[in-house]
């Protein structure tokens, strides 16, 4: 989506945001997500709110399903590469194939830990673990910006183990943490607990692309939007130095083909995936 979009989307979506209880007549950003996405589970409130906001900024749904496919992507060939256990975080609602579903795709005993601040998504994705995945699969109710307490979970601890390489996810999240809570210091407690080899997979959403719409989107939008785009130089530190692997940060179209097209003004999104050197 452009980032005007996608800055109306996260300020309508933060009208919407959850509290820590299970409403079925507000609105829940992972919900409405899921609608755009083609899933299931959402309510005839997160439908109104998806459609409103489709009306206002129609690139919306397309730049959501080219996140999720970048997302896929990435795991896919981590998995190719070794990487066997995930932590996806701000995971959203199931909707097939999950994480699991590609990592286990290539190698059968994948583990992933899902972490969400919506609690929908943990109501949701218990169905998940109780269709026959224990094991492998955890699901926390956690916010991002505590990586400690997600890193010290009982069940994260049970489904990863923090001596064998790790692939962190932070895929179209990041954009949400405000400056003040410091995003990198998140990172950098993240990766710190997991060993050489562990890979980090990015999107954020950026002006970078659309600064034309996102002046039109700042005025009235932008000051109390939750969503902080962030310039391709501002999401690279979020690498924290760790080399990026081919073909760096790109338009999320483009990882890792640079030969497809960008539509990078329409999506308004970077991703890039790093590798912790030793
Ligand atoms: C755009 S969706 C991305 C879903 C998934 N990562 C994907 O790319 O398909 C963003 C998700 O991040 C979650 N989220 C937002 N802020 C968060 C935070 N501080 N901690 C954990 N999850 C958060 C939202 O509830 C939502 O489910």
């Amino acid at each position: 989506m452009s980032t005007a979009d996608f800055d109306r989307a996260a300020h309508l979506l933060g009208e919407g945001v959850p509290p820590s209880r299970i409403h079925t007549d507000q609105p829940s950003p992972a919900r409405i997500y899921d609608y755009w996405l083609g899933g299931k589970n959402y309510y005839p409130v997160d439908r109104d709110v998806a459609e409103t906001i489709l009306a206002m900024a129609p690139t919306t749904r397309a730049g959501i399903k080219e996140n999720r496919a970048f997302l896929l992507r990435a795991v896919e060939r981590l998995a190719r590469q070794g990487i066997d256990q995930f932590l996806d975080i701000g995971c959203g609602l199931p909707f097939s194939p999950n994480v699991h579903e590609v990592a286990q795709s290539v190698a059968p005993n994948a583990r992933v830990t899902y972490v969400d601040s919506d609690p929908i998504v943990r109501a949701h994705a218990q169905a998940l673990m109780q269709s026959g995945d224990p094991e492998h699969i955890a699901v926390l109710h956690a916010d991002a910006r505590r990586p400690q307490e997600i890193l010290e979970a009982p069940d994260t601890r049970r489904v990863l183990d923090f001596d064998r390489p790790v692939g962190v996810l932070l895929v179209a999240v990041l954009h949400f943490i405000q400056s003040h809570d410091d995003p990198r210091q998140i990172v950098r407690t993240l990766m710190n607990a997991f060993p050489a080899g562990s890979c980090l997979v990015i999107s954020h959403g950026t002006a970078d692309f659309n600064p034309a719409g996102v002046l039109e989107a700042t005025g009235s939008y932008h000051a109390t939007s939750s969503y902080v785009p962030r310039t391709g130089a501002e999401i690279e530190e979020l690498f924290l130095g760790m080399p990026l692997v081919e073909p760096g940060l790109v338009p999320v179209a483009q990882w890792p083909d640079m030969t497809v097209p960008s539509r990078a003004e329409q999506f308004g999104l970077y991703a890039g995936v790093a590798r912790k050197p030793e």
